[in-house]
C-alpha cells in the first residue's frame, strides 16, 4: 500500500505512536482488580478470580490498585498475611469504602487486601499481590512456579515493536482502551 509510505502516513503514525506512548503512561500503571468492574464476592462461575488475576500481574512502585464497588454494599480493607488468611477483619491497615478506592503502591512487598463486610472474606474476596523479587515475599512463587513471569514481560503490541519505549519500560502495557483509542484514531485518517 502506497499510502502506508507517504510522509504524510509516516508523520501520523509517529504523532500516534507518541500519542499512544504518552496515554499507555498515564493509564498502564492503574490495574483493575481482577480486571472486574465491581470488587465483590466472586461468582460461583469464577471462584478463584482474585487469585488467578494476581498470579499474572506484574506490578511494580508507583502503579496502584482500582477496587471498584458500590460504597453501600462493599469496602476494601489492606490487612496482614495472618488476618488475610484468617479472615481477620479487626484493626485493618487501611480502610477504603468510598467505592473507588485507588490502593498506591508506593514499596516492595506482599500486600494482602479483602472486603470489610463481613463474610466476604471467607467467600475468598480477597486479593494478595507481591511487588518486587517475587519469590523474596511468596514461596509459593519461587522456582517452581513456571507460569509467573519474574523478569520483564514481553507484552505484545498490536501495530509492530515500540523498540525504544518497550526496551526501556518492560511494564508498558496496552490498555483496551488506548487499543479503542488507536483504532479510533486510525479510523478518522
Ligand atoms: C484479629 O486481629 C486482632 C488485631 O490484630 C487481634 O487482636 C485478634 O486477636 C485477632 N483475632 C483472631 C481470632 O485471631
Ligand atoms: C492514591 O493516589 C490517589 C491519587 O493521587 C489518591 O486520590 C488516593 O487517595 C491515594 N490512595 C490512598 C489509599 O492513599
Ligand atoms: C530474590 O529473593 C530471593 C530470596 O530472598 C533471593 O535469593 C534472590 O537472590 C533475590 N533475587 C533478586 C534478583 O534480587
Amino acid at each position: 500500500m502506497a499510502t502506508y509510505r507517504s510522509p504524510r502516513f509516516q508523520f501520523l503514525y509517529a504523532f500516534q505512536l507518541l500519542m499512544l506512548i504518552h496515554q499507555t503512561k498515564v493509564l498502564c500503571y492503574q490495574y483493575k482488580v481482577g480486571d472486574l468492574d465491581a470488587w465483590g464476592i466472586p461468582t460461583s462461575a469464577n471462584p478463584n478470580v482474585y487469585a488467578n488475576w494476581a498470579k499474572y500481574q506484574s506490578l511494580k512502585i508507583g502503579d496502584s490498585l482500582l477496587f471498584l464497588y458500590p460504597p453501600s454494599q462493599d469496602s476494601v480493607i489492606q490487612v496482614t498475611m495472618q488476618s488475610y488468611n484468617n479472615c481477620n477483619l479487626t484493626d485493618p491497615i487501611l480502610y477504603m469504602n468510598n467505592g473507588n478506592s485507588l490502593f498506591n503502591i508506593t514499596s516492595e512487598g506482599a500486600f494482602y487486601f479483602t472486603s470489610g463486610v463481613e463474610g466476604h472474606c471467607e467467600k475468598k474476596q480477597k486479593l494478595h499481590i507481591t511487588v518486587g523479587n517475587v519469590s523474596a515475599y511468596s514461596p509459593a512463587y519461587g522456582p517452581g512456579a513456571s507460569s509467573l513471569p519474574d523478569t520483564s514481560p514481553s507484552y505484545p503490541t498490536v501495530f509492530g515493536s515500540i523498540p525504544s519505549a518497550s526496551s526501556s519500560s518492560p511494564l508498558l502495557k496496552l490498555s483496551p482502551s488506548t487499543f479503542l483509542f488507536f483504532a479510533l484514531f486510525i479510523g478518522t485518517i
